[in-house]
C-alpha cells in the first residue's frame, strides 16, 4: 500500500481498461445519445438508484422534458410525478433550480467547465466530473463509490474510504490513470468495472478483470476485504401511525413542510408513535373528521438513508369535511396522475387505488 505507484504502470492499466470497455460497455440511452443534458439527468438519477431501476424513469423524463428549458419551466407537480418512486426528491428540485440558472445565465446550454458545473445546485465533484468528462471531453475524474472500490483494491489501499485524505489519494491515482484523449470513456469504464466485475460485498470476479495482473489487492489475496469503510451510524427508528382518512372515494392528503425529509411533498397524514385506533380517530376528528368506522390497516416499513419508519395504518371512514390548511382531498385520478405520493407510503397507497 505504501509502495509508490508507478505512473507508467497506471497508464498501461488504463489502456487495458479502455480495451475491455469497448467490448463490454452496456448500451445505455445516455451513452448512445450523450448530450450534456441527458448525461446530467442520468447521473442525478443514478446517484441513489440502480441503473436497471432508473432506465424507465430516464426515458419517460426525456420524453416529457426533453430540454433544459422544458425542465426549467416544468410545473412542480409534474416534475414530482416524473420523479415519483425514485425517492430523494430534493434531487429533482435541485435539478430544476440548476436548469433555471442554466437558462438564465448560460442560454440553456450546460457550461463546459468543471468549476461552473460545480457551482450549480445539486452538482458536486462527482457529477461535475462526470458531465465535464463525458459530455465535453475534459480530463477530470468522476469518483463515485464504484471507483473508490476499484482503486482501493487495485492499490491494496486499506485506508477508510469515508475519510477525506484516503479519498483524496485514491482520486489522485485516478487522475494519474486518466487518459487525456478519452476521459469520459475511462470514467465510465472504471464505473462499469465496479458494477459488473469488481463487485461490492462479495468476492469479485477477478477472472474477467482487465486489471487483474496489476491488482495489488488480488495479488495480496484479499480483494473482497477492500475497501475499508468505517461503520455507519445506526439509523434512527421512528414509529408512526398513518391515517387513511377516507370520504366517498377520496382520501385526505397532507403537505409536508418545505424543509427536511420528503420536503414539500404530499403524503398520507400521520402521527408520531403507534396510536390505538380510538386515539387515531381523535387526531382525525381534530382535523374535522366525524369517524364512522375505524379499523387497523396493517403495518408498513420504509428505510430512508438515516431514518427508518415503522408504521401502523389506521383506516378512518368519515363523511366529507372541509380540510384544514395544508390538507386536501384526492380522488383516484388525482392520486394516479397528479400527486406524487412518496414510496414510503406504498403499502398503503396501493390499497387506495380503488377507494
Ligand atoms: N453509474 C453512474 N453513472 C454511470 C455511467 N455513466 N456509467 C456506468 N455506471 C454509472
Amino acid at each position: 500500500m505504501d509502495r509508490p505507484v508507478d505512473q507508467e504502470k497506471l497508464r498501461r492499466l488504463a489502456s487495458s481498461l479502455l480495451k475491455w470497455y469497448s467490448r463490454h460497455r452496456r448500451a445505455f440511452p445516455w451513452r448512445e445519445e450523450p448530450t450534456p443534458y441527458r448525461i446530467w439527468v442520468s447521473e442525478i438519477m443514478l446517484q441513489q438508484t440502480r441503473i436497471e431501476a432508473a432506465l424507465p424513469y430516464f426515458d419517460r423524463f426525456m420524453q416529457a422534458l426533453p430540454t433544459v428549458s422544458a425542465l426549467a419551466q416544468a410545473e412542480e407537480g409534474r416534475l414530482m410525478k416524473l420523479w415519483e418512486g425514485l425517492g430523494y426528491y430534493s434531487r429533482a428540485r435541485n435539478l430544476q433550480r440548476a436548469a433555471m440558472i442554466v437558462v438564465a445565465d448560460y442560454g440553456g446550454q450546460l457550461p463546459a467547465s468543471y468549476e461552473e458545473l460545480l457551482s450549480l445546485p445539486g452538482i458536486g465533484e462527482y457529477t461535475a466530473g462526470a458531465i465535464a468528462s463525458m459530455a465535453y471531453g475534459l480530463p477530470v475524474p468522476a469518483v463515485d463509490g464504484n471507483v473508490l472500490r476499484v482503486c482501493a483494491r487495485l492499490l491494496d489501499d486499506g485506508g477508510d474510504i469515508t475519510r477525506a485524505p484516503v479519498k483524496k489519494r485514491l482520486r489522485q491515482a485516478v487522475c494519474a490513470m486518466l487518459p487525456p484523449d478519452r476521459p469520459g470513456d475511462f470514467n465510465q469504464a472504471i464505473m462499469e468495472l465496479g458494477e459488473t466485475v469488481c463487485l461490492p460485498n462479495t468476492v469479485p470476479l477477478c477472472g474477467g478483470c482487465p486489471l487483474r495482473e496489476g491488482c495489488r489487492g488480488r495479488l495480496a489475496g484479499h480483494p473482497e476485504r477492500l475497501p475499508v469503510r468505517a461503520e455507519k451510524k445506526a439509523r434512527r427508528v421512528e414509529r408512526r401511525t398513518v391515517l387513511l382518512v377516507q370520504a366517498g372515494g377520496r382520501v385526505l392528503l397532507h403537505r409536508r413542510e418545505d424543509k427536511g425529509l420528503l420536503a414539500g411533498l404530499w403524503e398520507l397524514p400521520s402521527a408520531e408513535g403507534w396510536l390505538e385506533p380510538e386515539q387515531a380517530a381523535a387526531v382525525a376528528a381534530a382535523w374535522g373528521a366525524a369517524p364512522r368506522r375505524v379499523e387497523p390497516a396493517g403495518p408498513g416499513r420504509h428505510i430512508f438513508s438515516h431514518i427508518e419508519w415503522q408504521m401502523q395504518g389506521v383506516r378512518i371512514l368519515t363523511p366529507p369535511f372541509d380540510p384544514p390548511e395544508g390538507f386536501l382531498w384526492a380522488d383516484e385520478r388525482r392520486l394516479r396522475e397528479e400527486t406524487a405520493l412518496p414510496s414510503a407510503f406504498r403499502t398503503y397507497s396501493l390499497s387506495l387505488i380503488h377507494i
